[in-house]
């Protein structure tokens, strides 16, 4: 093992990675072994010179058009009984499953933990898996369904997640409909394309991305699972967002009545430069042009004489993947596209001495999943979305998409329903609710749901309130004098 890894390391220029061979003890050169024979060698020297060695240019594209946009679920627009119906239909006949990607290093956020275990209730401390899962369980009781849910993780984070889910007994799901698959980790390179030593004895590594997921399924028999359940569609979505409508049945229907192959939700961009990818017709080609290449077309920029943004379609990451569709990706999947990030990447000098730079000094790369709606052959569907009550991603502590702010959006999304039950929310002056308020899933997942069963009931609400499973409400001490 040892000579067959170093002889292919040197016939790819990444000799260096043994120089501390000697040094090492039996655990330490098993594990460098193990990362190695992980590594696509051919793959990691065509991204280095594609995009290292040499610049790519970027990709010019001559006529760039909004993609069309299906009206949110809230404007009961054309058809949208119709989506509803089919999406329900679906569930009903078990041919959904759960694919939440949590393979995510989550850097930003700095929680020593994988992300979804970051007690984002402000009451309750309830983490977001658990908002998940309940979120799930409310589903199944709904629709009568199983729906096997699939988890994401990678090396840096798999054992911490079964652990979290054991422990917690997979919050009542079955272990057999809570499946973990892992993503593959790629080395960092330095500006030389040389792979980077995080120790010694260990190669500094990222996952490849939330498009990991497209091999991850395959080659951890996730297809394989989910054709042999009945399952045809995956309803995807991330770890960070607390507020995510799982396996939407609107959502899901308008993806089954167009017979679409990957579907997505849109949201309306908040301003022409907001750092979201967006959907577009790129000659032709649906795909998302991320939020670094705004500049390179400067039609994306374009407002409307009322100050809308002509280019919308904003990128929540939700999709629904049809699963002979990830088949047909994964077969293709050599020339999916890579992504680079420049980052701060901890190394080993050649003293052995770890350093912790200031400044970029190597690229990870990673593959994103919206790439494969490139692929399709039948035009994808996007789905409008309201932010409140979907959208809230958590990626650091404060300012925008933060837990602050996911806690706020927890406020005034369970506020509105509570006042469309008859109850008196605090605000501030400003209009925004001044208590922390949290409603479990399990207790309702919509507002509907919330409203017929607080009929009769009365709710004090000054200090904040959290309502759990059973209807039982929960109220923040009062400060001490
Ligand atoms: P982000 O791009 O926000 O990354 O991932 P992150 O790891 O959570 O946070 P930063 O950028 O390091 O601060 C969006 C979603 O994609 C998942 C994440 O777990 C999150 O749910 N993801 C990302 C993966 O599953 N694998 C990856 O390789 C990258």
């Amino acid at each position: 093992m040892e000579k067959t890894l170093r002889g292919r390391c040197e016939a790819h220029g990444q000799g260096h990675v043994f120089r501390f061979w000697g040094t090492l003890n039996a655990e330490e050169r098993g594990r460098l072994l193990e990362q190695l024979a992980q590594v696509e060698f051919p793959l990691m020297e065509r991204l280095a010179r594609e995009w290292i060695l040499e610049t790519p240019p970027p990709a010019r594209f001559e006529r760039i058009e909004p993609v069309p946009v299906l009206p949110a679920a809230v404007h009961r627009g054309e058809g949208a009984p119709e989506a509803w119906d089919a999406g329900e239909a679906a569930l009903r006949a078990g041919k959904v499953g759960l694919f939440l990607v949590a393979g995510g290093q989550g850097t930003r956020l700095g929680f020593p933990g994988p992300k979804g275990c970051y007690p984002i209730g402000p009451l309750t401390g309830k983490t977001l898996f658990q908002y998940h899962a309940e979120k799930l369980l409310n589903l199944r009781r709904r629709f009568g369904c199983a729906l096997p849910w699939y988890i994401m993780v990678s090396a840096a984070n798999e054992a911490a997640t079964r652990a979290y889910f054991a422990e917690n007994g997979h919050f009542g799901l079955g272990a057999e409909n809570v499946v973990f698959l892992r993503q593959r980790m790629v080395p960092c390179m330095d500006g030389a394309g040389r792979f980077m030593l995080e120790a010694p004895g260990s190669l500094a590594m990222n996952p490849n991305g939330h498009g990991g997921c497209i091999p991850a399924m395959v080659e951890n028999g996730v297809l394989d699972d989910a054709r042999a359940r009945g399952v045809e569609m995956l309803s995807y979505f991330q770890v960070d967002n607390w507020a995510v409508k799982v396996a939407d049945p609107y959502f899901i229907g308008w993806h089954a009545l167009k017979g679409a192959e990957m579907s997505s939700k849109v949201h309306r961009k908040n301003t022409a430069r907001e750092a979201v990818g967006v959907h577009c017709l790129c000659d032709g080609v649906y795909q998302v042009i991320e939020y670094s290449e705004l500049d390179i077309y400067p039609q994306l920029l374009e407002t409307d004489a009322a100050g809308n943004v002509r280019y919308f379609a904003g990128n929540p990451a939700m999709h629904i993947l049809s699963v002979e569709f990830v088949q047909g990706v994964f077969n293709r999947f050599d020339r999916f596209p890579w992504h680079l990030a420049r980052k701060k990447i901890p190394f080993v000098n050649d003293a052995g001495e770890l350093v912790k730079p200031d400044t970029p000094n190597g690229c990870k790369f990673e593959t994103f999943v919206f790439d494969a709606l490139q692929l399709v052959r039948h035009a994808p569907v996007a789905v409008e979305i309201g932010r409140l009550g979907e959208y809230t991603p958590t990626k650091q502590f404060e300012g925008d998409n933060s837990v602050v702010a996911s806690r706020q959006s927890m406020a005034e999304w369970w506020g509105g329903w509570f006042n469309a039950a008859g109850a008196a929310v605090p605000r501030d002056a400003g209009g925004r609710v001044a208590v922390p308020l949290e409603v479990s899933p399990l207790f309702a997942l919509t507002r509907d749901e919330f409203v017929e069963k607080a009929a009769g009931r009365v709710w004090d609400l000054s200090r904040g309130l959290s309502v759990d499973a059973d209807g039982n409400t929960e109220t923040p001490a009062a400060p001490s004098a």
